[in-house]
């Protein structure tokens, strides 16, 4: 097993290594979550409040407390600038806050992944934010397969305690979803689940691999519920990356659906420079509000990223990156204007409510419901389409 030092050059060759900034956004994207996921359960929901006493937080593969960026050409050029905390270390922090301020709630985390150096990466960092101190607060490691981990977890009675309140992150690097397994997450009660889908990058390489082994054949059938070759040959009849995405949206909420009947919502995310779509974000959950969160905390991110670029016109940490890119080099439907464009969202909002009348709750569920309009849009919204609360009511003018 390696030593190595906290920030050092060896502690850099430990930790996991990213160099592309979906991964930067994904820890923004995680924690924001899960910070508005547990306001949503103590402040917003008084019902959830005194129905629930433990709040659970599961990572199935949590990869390392830190990350440490890395240039292809360039690997060993070591600059203690370069590292950053990963999504298991800041929730760790998160949940660490609450429990503070919630000494009559339990707060548990489990953290599975099966590098042990990973492991034991996160329970250094883990240290350093003096967790120990906190009695309501409980980190479990694990180091075992997802699958394993998976199988295990679900049948703890912690677990299936109705009393507590889960979030699950499942996040692989690539398309891999044996469904034995993640039917059993699925099927938990109390529990909202993100996973992350990564059919844009991962499908498009393997399609394009000369040598591909039948295992990966197999994994990508399953993972589909359809012949491998079959994806294949849509792959290549089909060219546009919106009716590809549109397809590998489709059969992976078919196999979700084929084990659940809970809500589905989803946040694409783009890479900086050329604003491809890397993967997305998906979440699952029986509450509407917990499917609202991702769009609400994607469209969040990409605000704040907007007035970030006001103020450092070059930021190389840039989340989103430059807009004008992406236009000019997507021929065809935009999904990133669909997703996090203000304006847009505003023609959207325009055409889904324009000419009705609705009540305030039937208001917030078209809102909720809804596949790309992120329900904190309204006050963006307003700057353009003035429409009226009178009362109970919302009159949307018909433009
Ligand atoms: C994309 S990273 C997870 C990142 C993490 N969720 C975060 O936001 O910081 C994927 C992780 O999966 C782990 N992994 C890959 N295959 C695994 C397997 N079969 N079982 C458990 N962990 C696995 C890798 O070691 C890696 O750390």
């Amino acid at each position: 097993m390696e030593t190595c030092t906290y920030k050092d050059k060896t502690c850099s060759k430990t930790v996991n290594k990213y160099n592309h900034d979906g991964t930067l956004l994904k820890f923004e994207a995680f924690t924001d979550y899960v910070e508005s996921w547990i306001n949503k359960i103590f402040y917003h929901s008084q019902e959830n409040k005194g129905k629930y006493n433990e709040l659970i937080f599961v990572d199935c593969m949590c990869s390392s407390g830190l990350y440490y960026k890395y240039f292809k050409k360039d690997e060993y050029n070591y600059d203690a600038d370069l590292f950053r905390e990963g999504t298991g270390y800041k929730v760790i922090d998160k949940f660490r806050n609450y429990a503070e301020k919630f000494p009559e709630f339990n707060f548990t985390i489990y953290m599975n992944d099966y590098d042990e150096k990973f492991i034991k990466c996160m329970y250094c960092n883990e240290r350093r934010l003096n967790t120990s101190d906190v009695k309501n607060l409980k980190i479990i490691y694990s180091n075992e397969d997802k699958y394993k981990f998976i199988d295990r977890i679900t049948s703890l009675k912690e677990i299936n305690n109705n009393k507590a309140h889960k979030l699950i992150i499942y996040d692989p690097y690539e398309v891999d979803f044996n469904w034995i397994y993640m039917k059993k997450l699925l099927k938990l009660n109390d529990s909202d689940l993100i996973i992350t889908h990564f059919y844009p990058n991962d499908v498009k390489r393997i399609v394009n691999l000369e040598n591909l082994n039948q295992d990966k054949k197999d994994v990508i059938t399953y993972s589909y519920g359809i012949p491998f070759d079959q994806i294949k040959e849509y792959f290549y009849s089909h060219q546009t990356p919106s009716v590809r995405t549109e397809y590998f949206r489709e059969l992976f909420n078919k196999k979700v659906k084929d084990h659940c009947y809970k809500k589905m919502s989803y946040a694409p995310v783009f890479n900086n420079k050329e604003r491809n779509h890397v993967f997305d974000i998906v979440c699952i959950s029986s509450s509407g509000i917990a499917i609202a969160l991702l769009k609400d905390t994607m469209y969040r991110l990409y605000e704040n990223s907007k007035q970030e670029r006001k103020q450092y016109a070059q930021d190389s940490w840039n989340l989103f990156g430059d807009e004008q890119s992406y236009v000019d080099l997507r021929c065809d439907f935009n999904e990133y204007q669909l997703h996090y464009d203000d304006l847009t969202l505003t023609e959207i909002f325009k055409r889904t409510f324009a000419g009705k009348t609705l009540s305030k709750n039937e208001f917030e569920k078209v809102l909720q419901e809804h596949e790309y309009l992120p329900t904190n849009i309204k006050k963006q919204v307003k700057k353009i389409y003035k429409y009226k609360k009178m009362g109970d009511l919302y009159i949307f003018p018909k433009d």
